[in-house]
Formats: structure tokens, sequence, C-alpha cells
């Protein structure tokens, strides 16, 4: 599957979004390393900080699912602007997905601009300092 075609599937993907409180929808495709798709959404709640992201719904699902390697995530909102993951989002993302995942955001015309992992989270933490 292209970028274009995940960062519409992350356009479709938003459409489960739960986001009463902010309005604020987002939904999210996530890639795995044999081509399955997995879709997320976020979804919010009135004791605020229990709110999921996107990212984290789909990422979840598929490590539930058994699948550990994975080669790109899409992420889309109804913002005008690329939406990037928040920084929550990119830990999580680094920890199961690793510092290569190619990062597809997508703005309100479905443009798209492309960042691997690492581009968005450098020094990160992550496993190795826990061997
Ligand atoms: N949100 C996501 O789903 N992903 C992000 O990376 C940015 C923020 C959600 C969380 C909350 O439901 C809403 O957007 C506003 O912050």
């Amino acid at each position: 599957m292209n970028d274009k075609k995940l960062a519409s599937m992350a356009v479709e993907a938003k459409k489960k979004s739960f986001a009463n409180f902010s309005n604020f929808h987002v939904g999210a495709a996530l890639l795995t390393e044999n081509d399955e798709l997995y879709l997320g959404a976020n979804i919010e709640n009135s004791s605020y900080s229990l709110t999921i992201c996107a990212e984290r719904t789909a990422v979840f699902q598929a490590i539930l699912d058994g699948h550990r390697k994975f080669k790109a995530i899409a992420i889309a909102s109804d913002f005008e602007d690329y939406c990037p993951p928040c920084g929550a989002c990119r830990q999580v993302l680094m920890d199961l997905c690793g510092k290569d995942l190619d990062v597809i955001m997508v703005n309100k015309k479905e443009e798209i601009i492309t960042h691997k992992l690492s581009e968005l989270l450098p020094l990160s933490f992550n496993e190795e300092y826990l061997k």
C-alpha cells in the first residue's frame, strides 16, 4: 500500500473518532510489515486525561493481534494543516514500532508529508537503556 492510500485510510478511520469534548477528530492507519492494516481513532473521556489518541488505539490493537514490526502510520484530522503525533504517541510509537517507522501526516486537502519517527523524536529514551 502506498503512502497516499494509507493516508486515505486514516481519513476514513477519522469517522470512528469519539471526540465529544474537544470536537477534534483524529484518525490513524497503521501498516504492519506484512501489509496488514490497523485503523484507530481518538476516544475521549469526561475525565479528560483518560482520553486516548488515534495512534495509540491503532498500535495497541495491532500489538494485541501479535504484530511486532511496522512500516508506516498515517494520521489525519479536520485541521487545515498536517496533524503531527503528540509527544506521548511519539514515545509509544518509538517503543512499539521503532525509529524507522514512516509517519505520514495528512492535511485537510489530503496532501501528505512523511517523516521518519527518529526525526520527530530525536535522542529518545528507549528499551536500550533498560537492558
Ligand atoms: N489527538 C490524537 O488523537 N492524536 C494526536 O497525536 C494529537 C491529539 C487527540 C486527543 C484528543 O482527543 C484530541 O486530539 C485533542 O487533543
